[in-house]
Protein backbone atom coordinates (compact mmCIF):
# COMPACT_ATOMS: atom_id res chain seq x y z
CA UNK A 1 0.00 0.00 0.00
CA UNK A 2 2.92 2.21 1.27
CA UNK A 3 4.97 1.52 -1.96
CA UNK A 4 2.45 2.16 -3.95
CA UNK A 5 1.34 5.87 -2.66
CA UNK A 6 5.42 6.16 -2.99
CA UNK A 7 5.55 5.15 -6.89
CA UNK A 8 2.20 7.30 -7.47
CA UNK A 9 3.85 10.43 -5.78
CA UNK A 10 6.97 9.97 -8.35
CA UNK A 11 4.39 9.71 -11.34
CA UNK A 12 2.88 13.63 -9.98
CA UNK A 13 6.47 14.51 -9.60
CA UNK A 14 6.89 13.65 -13.24
CA UNK A 15 3.79 15.22 -14.44
CA UNK A 16 4.55 18.17 -12.63
CA UNK A 17 7.98 18.48 -14.03
CA UNK A 18 6.52 17.94 -17.55
CA UNK A 19 4.59 20.51 -17.36
CA UNK A 20 7.11 22.54 -16.14
CA UNK A 21 9.08 21.94 -19.27
CA UNK A 22 6.03 23.32 -21.44
CA UNK A 23 6.75 26.43 -20.64
CA UNK A 24 9.63 25.95 -23.56
CA UNK A 25 7.67 23.94 -25.45
CA UNK A 26 4.59 26.17 -26.10
CA UNK A 27 6.54 29.08 -26.64
CA UNK A 28 8.66 27.02 -29.34
CA UNK A 29 5.67 26.15 -31.04
CA UNK A 30 4.25 29.71 -30.63
CA UNK A 31 7.52 31.39 -32.20
CA UNK A 32 7.75 28.62 -35.24
CA UNK A 33 4.54 27.98 -36.75
CA UNK A 34 2.46 31.15 -35.21
CA UNK A 35 1.20 31.81 -38.88
CA UNK A 36 0.24 28.54 -39.54
CA UNK A 37 -1.73 28.30 -36.35
CA UNK A 38 -3.57 31.82 -37.26
CA UNK A 39 -5.15 30.22 -40.25
CA UNK A 40 -7.26 28.31 -37.70
CA UNK A 41 -8.90 30.14 -36.00
CA UNK A 42 -10.36 27.87 -33.10
CA UNK A 43 -7.11 25.98 -33.06
CA UNK A 44 -5.67 29.29 -32.53
CA UNK A 45 -7.43 30.47 -29.93
CA UNK A 46 -7.72 26.96 -27.86
CA UNK A 47 -3.11 26.76 -28.49
CA UNK A 48 -2.96 30.45 -26.90
CA UNK A 49 -5.14 29.49 -24.04
CA UNK A 50 -3.07 26.88 -22.95
CA UNK A 51 0.19 28.74 -23.85
CA UNK A 52 -1.22 31.24 -21.62
CA UNK A 53 -1.90 28.66 -18.64
CA UNK A 54 1.23 27.07 -18.88
CA UNK A 55 3.24 30.34 -18.99
CA UNK A 56 1.37 31.97 -16.21
CA UNK A 57 1.27 28.88 -13.81
CA UNK A 58 5.30 27.80 -14.42
CA UNK A 59 6.16 28.79 -10.89
CA UNK A 60 3.33 27.07 -9.48
CA UNK A 61 4.17 23.87 -11.07
CA UNK A 62 7.63 24.11 -10.28
CA UNK A 63 7.10 24.55 -6.39
CA UNK A 64 4.71 21.26 -6.49
CA UNK A 65 7.42 19.17 -8.28
CA UNK A 66 9.18 19.75 -5.09
CA UNK A 67 6.15 19.35 -2.90
CA UNK A 68 5.52 15.66 -4.61
CA UNK A 69 8.96 15.24 -5.00
CA UNK A 70 9.39 15.76 -1.34
CA UNK A 71 6.68 13.29 -0.29
CA UNK A 72 7.81 10.63 -2.88
CA UNK A 73 11.21 10.52 -1.09
CA UNK A 74 9.70 10.64 2.84
CA UNK A 75 7.67 7.31 1.74
CA UNK A 76 10.36 5.41 -0.47
CA UNK A 77 13.15 6.53 2.14
CA UNK A 78 10.78 4.52 4.89
CA UNK A 79 10.22 1.79 2.50
CA UNK A 80 13.60 0.80 0.38
CA UNK A 81 16.39 3.87 2.71
CA UNK A 82 19.06 6.10 -0.25
CA UNK A 83 18.21 5.62 -3.80
CA UNK A 84 21.18 6.76 -5.54
CA UNK A 85 19.55 7.12 -8.35
CA UNK A 86 16.49 9.36 -6.90
CA UNK A 87 19.36 11.76 -4.85
CA UNK A 88 21.21 12.66 -7.89
CA UNK A 89 17.98 13.78 -9.73
CA UNK A 90 16.12 15.22 -6.59
CA UNK A 91 19.76 17.31 -6.07
CA UNK A 92 19.34 18.56 -9.84
CA UNK A 93 15.58 19.07 -9.42
CA UNK A 94 16.34 20.81 -6.05
CA UNK A 95 18.69 23.00 -7.59
CA UNK A 96 16.67 23.87 -10.67
CA UNK A 97 13.71 25.04 -8.46
CA UNK A 98 16.09 27.01 -6.15
CA UNK A 99 17.16 28.67 -9.86
CA UNK A 100 13.72 29.28 -10.67
CA UNK A 101 12.79 31.01 -7.79
CA UNK A 102 16.21 33.07 -7.74
CA UNK A 103 15.34 34.32 -11.53
CA UNK A 104 11.69 35.36 -10.01
CA UNK A 105 12.92 37.25 -7.57
CA UNK A 106 15.27 39.59 -9.65
CA UNK A 107 14.76 42.30 -11.89
CA UNK A 108 17.54 41.60 -14.32
CA UNK A 109 17.82 37.58 -15.70
CA UNK A 110 20.66 37.48 -17.32
CA UNK A 111 21.28 35.04 -21.08
CA UNK A 112 23.31 33.02 -18.86
CA UNK A 113 20.62 32.90 -16.31
CA UNK A 114 18.08 30.90 -18.95
CA UNK A 115 21.17 29.03 -20.36
CA UNK A 116 21.07 27.15 -17.03
CA UNK A 117 17.85 27.01 -16.44
CA UNK A 118 17.08 25.32 -19.66
CA UNK A 119 20.05 23.27 -19.65
CA UNK A 120 19.64 22.11 -15.81
CA UNK A 121 16.02 20.89 -17.61
CA UNK A 122 17.47 18.37 -20.12
CA UNK A 123 19.98 17.40 -17.04
CA UNK A 124 16.83 16.38 -15.10
CA UNK A 125 14.75 14.51 -17.83
CA UNK A 126 17.59 12.87 -18.43
CA UNK A 127 17.89 12.22 -14.29
CA UNK A 128 14.34 10.79 -14.07
CA UNK A 129 15.04 8.65 -17.16
CA UNK A 130 17.90 7.02 -15.27
CA UNK A 131 16.11 6.79 -11.89
CA UNK A 132 13.35 5.14 -13.47
CA UNK A 133 14.20 2.68 -16.23
C1 LIG B 1 13.30 14.18 -9.29
C2 LIG B 1 13.27 13.25 -8.37
C3 LIG B 1 12.50 11.96 -8.48
C4 LIG B 1 11.53 11.57 -9.36
C5 LIG B 1 10.93 12.37 -10.52
C6 LIG B 1 11.14 10.23 -9.02
C7 LIG B 1 10.18 9.48 -9.68
C8 LIG B 1 10.01 8.14 -9.54
C9 LIG B 1 9.16 7.32 -10.34
C10 LIG B 1 8.25 7.82 -11.47
C11 LIG B 1 9.33 6.03 -9.94
C12 LIG B 1 8.74 4.80 -10.57
C13 LIG B 1 7.46 4.42 -9.99
C14 LIG B 1 6.94 3.16 -10.64
O1 LIG B 1 7.62 2.57 -11.47
O2 LIG B 1 5.86 2.78 -10.28
C15 LIG B 1 10.27 6.03 -8.84
C16 LIG B 1 10.70 4.92 -8.17
C17 LIG B 1 11.47 4.96 -7.03
N1 LIG B 1 11.96 6.09 -6.41
FE1 LIG B 1 11.94 7.93 -7.17
N2 LIG B 1 11.87 9.82 -7.93
C18 LIG B 1 12.70 10.85 -7.56
C19 LIG B 1 13.56 10.87 -6.49
C20 LIG B 1 13.71 9.86 -5.56
C21 LIG B 1 14.48 9.93 -4.34
C22 LIG B 1 15.19 11.17 -3.79
C23 LIG B 1 14.42 8.72 -3.75
C24 LIG B 1 15.11 8.38 -2.46
C25 LIG B 1 14.62 7.63 -1.56
C26 LIG B 1 13.61 7.86 -4.61
C27 LIG B 1 13.30 6.53 -4.39
C28 LIG B 1 12.67 5.69 -5.27
C29 LIG B 1 12.62 4.24 -5.17
C30 LIG B 1 13.28 3.40 -4.07
C31 LIG B 1 11.90 3.78 -6.28
C32 LIG B 1 11.67 2.34 -6.70
C33 LIG B 1 10.53 1.69 -6.10
C34 LIG B 1 10.40 0.30 -6.68
O3 LIG B 1 11.41 -0.40 -6.84
O4 LIG B 1 9.29 -0.04 -7.06
N3 LIG B 1 13.18 8.60 -5.70
N4 LIG B 1 10.68 7.33 -8.61
C1 LIG C 1 10.44 21.45 -12.36
C2 LIG C 1 11.21 22.50 -12.28
C3 LIG C 1 11.39 23.48 -13.39
C4 LIG C 1 11.66 23.24 -14.71
C5 LIG C 1 11.86 21.90 -15.40
C6 LIG C 1 11.73 24.54 -15.37
C7 LIG C 1 11.98 24.73 -16.71
C8 LIG C 1 12.02 25.95 -17.34
C9 LIG C 1 12.35 26.15 -18.73
C10 LIG C 1 12.69 25.03 -19.72
C11 LIG C 1 12.31 27.49 -18.97
C12 LIG C 1 12.65 28.18 -20.29
C13 LIG C 1 11.44 28.71 -20.99
C14 LIG C 1 11.85 29.52 -22.19
O1 LIG C 1 12.82 29.15 -22.84
O2 LIG C 1 11.19 30.52 -22.46
C15 LIG C 1 11.94 28.16 -17.74
C16 LIG C 1 11.79 29.53 -17.58
C17 LIG C 1 11.57 30.14 -16.39
N1 LIG C 1 11.38 29.52 -15.16
FE1 LIG C 1 11.46 27.54 -14.81
N2 LIG C 1 11.51 25.53 -14.44
C18 LIG C 1 11.29 24.93 -13.23
C19 LIG C 1 10.98 25.55 -12.04
C20 LIG C 1 10.86 26.91 -11.87
C21 LIG C 1 10.50 27.56 -10.63
C22 LIG C 1 10.19 26.85 -9.31
C23 LIG C 1 10.49 28.90 -10.87
C24 LIG C 1 10.18 30.04 -9.95
C25 LIG C 1 9.50 29.95 -8.83
C26 LIG C 1 10.83 29.10 -12.26
C27 LIG C 1 10.93 30.32 -12.88
C28 LIG C 1 11.18 30.50 -14.21
C29 LIG C 1 11.26 31.81 -14.83
C30 LIG C 1 11.09 33.15 -14.13
C31 LIG C 1 11.50 31.58 -16.20
C32 LIG C 1 11.70 32.63 -17.31
C33 LIG C 1 10.46 33.32 -17.65
C34 LIG C 1 9.40 32.41 -18.11
O3 LIG C 1 9.62 31.72 -19.11
O4 LIG C 1 8.38 32.33 -17.45
N3 LIG C 1 11.05 27.85 -12.85
N4 LIG C 1 11.78 27.19 -16.76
Amino acid sequence: MFKEIGSLFGSITVLLYLLAILNYLVKFIYKKYRNELIINEKLYSSFTKFMKFIVKRHNLFGVLTIAFLLLHFLIQFSQYGLNTTGVIAAGIMLLQVGLGIYGSKVKKRGGTWLLMHRTIAVLILIAIGVHVE
